[in-house]
């Protein structure tokens, strides 16, 4: 992505970047557990980027809002459920950065009043399409019926090649922060542009994806096409961990809950179920056997917290 040196074209998307919280905080946490082991555990916080924007979808849309900038649309469509970060980020971006947005939507039984996200969505400006769960599957008939050739397409997710470079962006920062590399990074798995990214910038530290749903196995050749850096998938330093999604995506078990509410109260970091605290709490499972004493660990906070 280094010919994308897009930013000195896009005034606008200079000037709104400046507003956000970047780089993003490096926060060090502490517990006894981590000393026992000599550990350097940090929190990149992510999720503090901006209230809408936060977590990986600034880094996810970064690329694309500019891609689609240089090509000069000015009209943005994308796809999600009634509950998608996503949706709602892209929403907001394109309300600040002043492109015209569609969602496309899963479920037809829905209105612009069925979620807050599609409140809020509806609110920017974004026009709501919904269709039926079992039409909602063949996105390529669905751009077909909806998409006007002036509309830039964004994945369900965020997650494709130019997502990647905002990932990369992310990477840089925790190296800077810390002045090393890090020995391990942990982030949650959805659509997997996320670890995509980071495999593909990051082959000396040890990748951990944890995904949060539930026999979602397939994302790893997903993921995997997605990387750039063939080499780096080669060198596989790095894995998905598919154990710790406490039930599916988006469900919770009484003991993911209590975890979180520890972790509140111990580290002052607000998390929730859906994401970021399935993958903090199988860093704490981590902890017991698998990561190696003397490491920094920097776990994501992808955000998600509205
Ligand atoms: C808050 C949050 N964290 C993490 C993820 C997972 O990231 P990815 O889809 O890149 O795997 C998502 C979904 O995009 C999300 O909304």
């Amino acid at each position: 992505m280094g010919g994308l040196k897009l930013d000195l074209l896009h005034k606008d998307m200079l000037d709104f970047e400046k507003i956000l919280n970047l780089p993003s905080p490096l926060e060090p946490i502490s517990d006894y557990r981590f000393e026992q082991k000599g550990l350097k555990v940090f929190v990149k916080r992510d999720d503090l980027i901006h209230p809408q924007i936060s977590g990986n979808k600034w880094r996810k849309l970064k690329f694309n809002l500019l891609e689609a900038k240089k090509l000069g649309y000015t009209k943005l469509i994308t796809f999600g459920g009634a509950h998608s970060n996503h949706l709602y980020a892209l929403a907001a971006a394109g309300k600040y950065l002043g492109f015209e947005t569609t969602g496309i939507i899963r479920g037809d039984e829905l209105n612009a009043d069925s979620s807050l996200t599609l409140q809020y969505a509806h609110e920017c400006g974004m026009r709501l399409v919904f269709v039926s769960r079992e039409a909602y599957r063949d996105k390529e008939e669905l751009l077909n019926i909806y998409r006007t050739s002036d509309q830039y397409i964004v994945p369900e997710g965020g997650s494709n090649a130019l997502a990647l470079a905002g990932v990369g962006e992310m990477y840089q920062e925790i190296v800077a922060q810390l002045g090393y590399i890090p020995d391990y990074i942990i982030c949650p798995v959805g659509s997997g542009g996320t670890i995509a990214g980071l495999i593909n910038v990051a082959p000396k530290t040890h990748i951990v994806g944890v995904c949060v749903l539930k026999n979602a196995q397939y994302l790893e050749t997903e993921i995997l096409g997605l990387v750039e850096n063939k080499e780096n998938i080669e060198l596989r330093n790095f894995e998905i961990l598919w154990d710790f999604h406490h039930g599916g995506y988006a469900k919770n078990t009484p003991e993911l809950l209590m975890f979180i509410e520890q972790f509140e109260e111990m580290h002052h970091i607000k998390t929730e179920y859906v994401y970021s605290g399935k993958m903090f709490f199988a860093f704490y499972e981590l902890l017991k056997n698998k990561i190696k004493n003397n490491s920094t660990v920097v776990l994501i906070h992808t955000g998600g917290l509205r």
